[in-house]
């Protein structure tokens, strides 16, 4: 029998935040079980203090706002989540809670468990045989979303999959998510399928200061710009039959991008949304068929 996973129970995610946040800034145990808990379970990796919450048979990954943010990280990642999705994208779901006045937290549905079953994940990174960050220039060139999307194909995944992440890398360039990095993709072992597929979409979070001008992964051979002709230009390698069948997928997709922008926006502070709105104004006047 598969050993369940010992995670806290969602009713204590204002104790489990507590106890991340007091972690991360090497403060004593607010509550020292909860803190063996978490020392005791795996540690999911990243940048940022994490936690899993459970949830009946489903496991979320806990990302806490920090003292140290400016802006409202956790409900930036929210809303661009939820935009992702309704864009049409197979975005990981998530959810948001205000705690407190100046803190929020975001949950994210674990895709690498099912009740008690754990589904095998493999990163970007790892397919395609990069270290990142990377530690020497080949590392930078085969970190690349043509070149992930032939992998995926050579692993059996759907041909759908290779146009899904040609929409993340758009997506990623429209909203100005330039931590696209390839540990921040994924494959899994889909049980129901039998094969391997790209995993929903995880962090994806725009920058907030500067308009990035490149993503971390190549878009096309050699080229890492946001722009129309960048991203283009390597369209058949994602499983596109003709250049005119990609035109027209990027074009619908920025529309859908554009439109589903109201959707989310209820969601954002007021700062949030005008960075996001003028953003997308942009990046849509630059990616548009005028740009
Ligand atoms: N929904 C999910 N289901 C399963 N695993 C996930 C999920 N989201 C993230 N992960 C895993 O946890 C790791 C850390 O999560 P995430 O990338 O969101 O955190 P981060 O600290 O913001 O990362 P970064 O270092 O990229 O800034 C990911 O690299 C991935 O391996
Ligand atoms: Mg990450």
């Amino acid at each position: 029998m598969t050993k369940r996973l010992r995670s806290t129970d969602l009713h204590r995610l204002d104790a489990l935040v507590q106890e991340v946040l007091a972690i991360a800034q090497s403060k004593p145990a607010v509550d020292s079980l909860l803190r063996k808990r978490l020392f005791a379970t795996p540690g999911m990796g990243g940048a940022r203090p994490k936690a899993t919450v459970q949830d009946g048979d489903d496991y979320w990954l806990v990302k806490p706002g920090l003292m140290t943010d400016t802006l409202d990280l956790a409900l930036l990642e929210h809303a661009t989540m939820q935009w992702g999705s309704k864009a049409g994208l197979r975005f990981a779901d998530t959810r948001h809670h205000p705690l407190g006045i100046e803190r929020s937290v975001i949950r994210i549905l674990r895709f690498d468990r099912r009740g008690a079953q754990r589904i095998m994940t493999v990163s970007a990174a790892s397919l395609l045989q990069v270290q990142y960050p990377p530690v020497e220039a080949a590392d930078s060139i085969a970190a690349s979303y043509p070149r992930l999307a032939e992998e995926l194909k050579r692993i059996g995944a759907p041909p759908e999959d290779g146009i899904e992440l040609f929409g993340r890398m758009v997506f990623n360039g429209v909203v100005g998510n330039n931590d696209d990095h390839p540990r921040n993709h994924a494959v899994l072992f889909d049980l129901d399928e039998q094969r391997w597929r790209l995993s929903p979409a995880f962090d994806v979070v725009p920058e907030t200061q500067d308009d990035p001008g490149a993503l971390v992964m190549q878009v096309s051979a050699g080229r890492y710009d946001i722009t129309r002709e960048a991203m283009l230009c390597d369209c058949l390698r994602f499983g596109f039959a003709t250049h005119a069948d990609a035109r027209d997928h990027f074009d619908s997709l920025l529309k859908r991008i554009a439109d589903s922008f109201v959707e989310i926006a209820p969601l954002l502070d007021a700062a949030l949304r005008k960075a996001l709105q003028e953003r997308l104004q942009t990046m849509l006047a630059k990616l548009g068929l005028a740009g």
